[in-house]
């Protein structure tokens, strides 16, 4: 009789789970923030030994926004974008049961800034913690929150990624100070059984390259010293070239794979959203997956490379475009180095 009983339950149990449609987190809004201070690249040639025909070359970049002003640190960018969700929505932000802060400029090495985010924005149910994955730390954390949407626990979840890299740059050495700029974004994660939302991700990393991409001072493993100080071992250290070359094979190569695995050809694309580190790896990401100009989203000659920032700032800034249904594939590389894509089907049409 127990035993009959429990196999009824077993097959119940299996009907359900079959017929349980799979929950999705889908991306439901999004905000952004750019401070207001500009540096051209005619601003950068009074300061080092460039041009603008060389940084315009080589880059894409004419300008990049700079957060100025004592105290300030990549919350402020953060904060203005997590309010901008909250209100676009009408939500109350009690109801907020997550916020994740993908960045590499930290308000403090410790606590975590999206504690400070989650306190100064009054998401008082929400937990919060920061995710360091350099320029994939936004892929990493989109991630991260869509599998807490996906368990069915959680119901609304923040992904904020920002930098304030003009706290890290040393505007003595031409090969970094031109490349990078402040800002950031947010989106928000809500569960969606519809087939939309956020379908895969491919996330990778390889430690090994950390010694051509990284700070190398203010860690455990050289505390900040006057000497530190005195030979700007606070500010990126880049090898340029072979991040470059590291960068144009593994994010075009990721992003081909994901299309590949979701069966998706170059006319399912609706946009890629690039990473914007520089224009040669876009236009080499976007060749390699056959995707034409016009469905790439493009904001690096406006804003540098926002490191954490620019995917979600690129989001922001192209939302009226994107339709409900369309694919969409994220792709990024970074120090670490990290690197992955993903595969979103986007959840609402323009407002
Ligand atoms: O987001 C995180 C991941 N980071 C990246 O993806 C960045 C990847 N790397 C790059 O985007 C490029 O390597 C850079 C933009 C950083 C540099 O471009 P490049 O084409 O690789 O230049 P290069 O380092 O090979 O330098 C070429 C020349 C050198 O002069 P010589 O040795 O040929 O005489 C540099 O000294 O350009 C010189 N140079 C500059 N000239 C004018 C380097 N920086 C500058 C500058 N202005 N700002």
């Amino acid at each position: 009789m127990r035993s009959g009983f429990f196999l009824f339950k077993q097959i119940r149990d299996y009907l359900y789970r079959i017929n349980m449609k799979k929950i999705r987190a889908a991306i439901t809004a999004v905000g952004g923030y750019l401070p207001e201070d500009r540096m051209t690249n005619a601003d950068l040639e009074k300061i080092v030994d460039t041009n603008d025909e060389w940084i315009t070359s080589r880059t894409g970049i004419k300008e990049r926004r700079i957060l100025k002003g004592e105290g300030q640190g990549s919350s402020v960018i953060a904060i203005e974008a997590v309010k901008q969700i909250l209100e676009k929505r009408n939500i109350n932000p009690d109801e907020i049961d997550l916020l994740i802060c993908a960045t590499t400029t930290p308000d403090y090495v410790f606590p975590a800034t999206a504690n400070v985010i989650a306190d100064k924005c009054g998401l008082i149910n929400a937990f919060s913690y920061d995710i360091s994955a350099a320029c994939s730390g936004f892929l990493y954390s989109l991630t991260t929150g869509s599998q807490f949407i996906e368990t069915g626990k959680y119901k609304k979840v923040i992904v904020v990624g920002v930098d304030k890299m003009s706290s890290i740059i040393n505007y003595e050495d031409r090969t970094t100070c031109i490349i990078f700029g402040d800002g950031g974004g947010a989106v928000l994660l809500e569960p969606t059984t519809e087939d939309l939302g956020i379908v895969d991700s491919i996330l990778k990393s390889d430690g090994s390259g950390r010694k051509h991409l990284y700070q190398k001072a203010g860690g455990s493993v050289k505390p900040a010293t006057v000497e530190t100080v005195q030979n700007k071992e606070h500010s990126v250290y880049q090898e340029g070239q072979t991040v470059f070359k590291f960068a144009v094979t593994n994010m075009a190569d990721v992003a081909y794979e994901i299309m590949e695995r979701n069966s998706l050809g170059a006319d399912d694309v609706a946009w890629l959203v690039p990473h914007q580190a520089n224009k040669r790896i876009i236009d080499a990401t976007r060749k390699r997956m056959g995707v034409s100009e016009d469905k790439v989203m493009v904001n690096i000659h406006k804003y540098g490379n926002t490191t954490n920032g620019t995917l979600p700032l690129c989001l922001w800034e192209y939302e009226n475009q994107m339709k409900k249904g369309d694919n969409i594939i994220l792709a990024a590389f970074g120090g670490g180095f990290t690197w992955g894509a993903t595969y979103i089907k986007w959840a609402y049409d323009p407002k």
